[in-house]
């Protein structure tokens, strides 16, 4: 079979997403025994939430309780019992979810003397985590992503698979499953294993795999590109593509079963070399996202503390455009002291652009005079006095 790769790029027929949904927010959230939190209720609208306060008060610890809500560690990424109360090594968070008529409760939580892994439950019934794009759509932007441009690859691509899974949800399983063939060709390798079959096997399921992460990524990397290029967004327009021994041979090669043959040829003869690193070398674990600053024709490594963040916010915007367009939900944002870091101008620009989305944003910020720039529809949540208004009522 031979196939163009990437001619069905065509996100309403990938996933079976209904035209008419437009309403979709966070309606309540209950944490319990939750970082600072041995317990903490709100309810909000489907507005935008600013959660001002104190360094410390807990700010950031909501806004990852809400990135829990989707695949992965949150977005701090670290071990789920650094996120239990004291390390107490248990918590839950709870939130109900409105998708226009529809509302869903979703618990997501960690019991250490269970498991080791935390439960996800919709509705009462469990699961997988990495199902939880099905149901919602998080896109966060925070501080520790401020030097994501120039650091290792590793980041760049965990961004971009959580901005892909989100339009794919199958995704998230693929990079699971890939990762596990890897895991177990590079423990082949370190046992210097000569079994044929074995090797064989694995490789196969890398190239499935693998090969499916690579043609989603350029899905996913082609909608972006093109939301970007048409955007009127006053922030630096951002090119991103996608750079790597294998995805370069996907990039020049239209055929399909081509490409599998080489990725699987290529695995093979890397065998040897592979056996003295002690791990593979080839494949999309292995790629880089590069991304430039277009009206400069600058790479994002080499543009100024602000360009950089500015353009982490153009590529969040167009996520979260493309995302609408595709799907008619509008995502919600977690922006972690952003606002703080913009002039005013940018500021009223932002949350221009998160009022066109109707997204409900979830916001942090010190001082409350950091969300002026948003109507009286979105509410500030201050976490010293708990007391909430809207954000204009100073
Ligand atoms: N597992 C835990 N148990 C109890 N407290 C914790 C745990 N993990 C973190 N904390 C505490 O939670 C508090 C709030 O952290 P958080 O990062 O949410 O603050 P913040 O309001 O975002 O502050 P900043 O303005 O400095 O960013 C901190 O004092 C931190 O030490
Ligand atoms: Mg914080």
């Amino acid at each position: 079979m031979s196939l163009s790769k990437l001619e069905d790029i065509n996100l309403n027929q990938l996933e079976n997403y209904s035209k008419d949904i437009n309403i979709n927010y966070i309606s309540s959230l209950k944490l319990s025994n939750y970082r600072n939190y041995k317990s903490y209720k709100a309810s909000f609208d489907k507005y935008p939430i600013a959660f001002v306060g104190k360094n410390g008060v807990g700010k950031t610890n909501i806004l990852e309780s809400i990135s829990l809500m989707q695949p992965g560690r949150g977005i701090r990424s670290v071990k789920l019992e650094e996120m239990s109360y004291k390390y107490s090594g248990n918590f839950g968070i709870n939130i109900n979810l409105k998708k226009n008529e529809e509302s869903f409760k979703i618990g997501s939580s960690l019991d250490l003397e269970v498991s080791k892994l935390r439960k996800v439950k919709v509705d009462g019934k469990y699961i997988s985590p990495l199902l939880l794009t099905k149901y919602l759509a998080v896109i966060s932007l925070t501080p520790l992503m401020d030097k994501i441009f120039i650091e290792g690859s590793t980041n760049r691509r965990r961004f971009f698979d959580k901005i892909s899974w989100i339009f794919i949800s199958s995704h998230a399983q693929n990079i699971r499953l890939y990762e596990k063939s890897i895991k177990e060709r590079n423990n082949l390798l370190k046992d210097n294993s000569n079994d044929a079959i074995w090797f064989n096997n694995i490789e196969k399921q890398i190239v499935k795999y693998g090969t499916q992460i690579i043609i989603d990524r350029f899905k996913v990397l082609n909608i972006l590109n093109a939301q970007i290029k048409d955007s009127t967004a006053n922030f630096p327009k951002a090119s991103m593509v996608f750079t790597g021994e294998i995805e370069n041979t996907f990039s020049e090669n239209s055929d399909l079963d081509y490409f599998k043959d080489f990725f699987s040829k290529t695995l093979y003869e890397k065998r040897k070399q592979d056996f003295y690193r002690g791990s593979t070398s080839i494949g999309p674990h292995k790629a880089d996202l590069l991304v430039t600053y277009k009206e400069k024709d600058m790479k994002a490594s080499l543009c100024s503390t602000g360009e950089q963040k500015s353009l982490l916010i153009s590529i969040i915007l167009s996520v979260a455009k493309s995302y609408k367009k595709y799907t008619n939900l509008s995502p919600i944002l977690l922006l972690d002291e952003v606002f703080s870091h913009l002039d005013n101008d940018k500021k009223q620009s932002l949350s221009k652009e998160i009022e066109n989305l109707k997204s409900q944003a979830f916001m942090t910020g010190i001082d409350e005079s950091d969300f002026v720039t948003f109507n009286k529809d979105s509410c500030i949540i201050n976490l010293d006095d708990s007391t909430n208004r809207s954000a204009n009522e100073f």
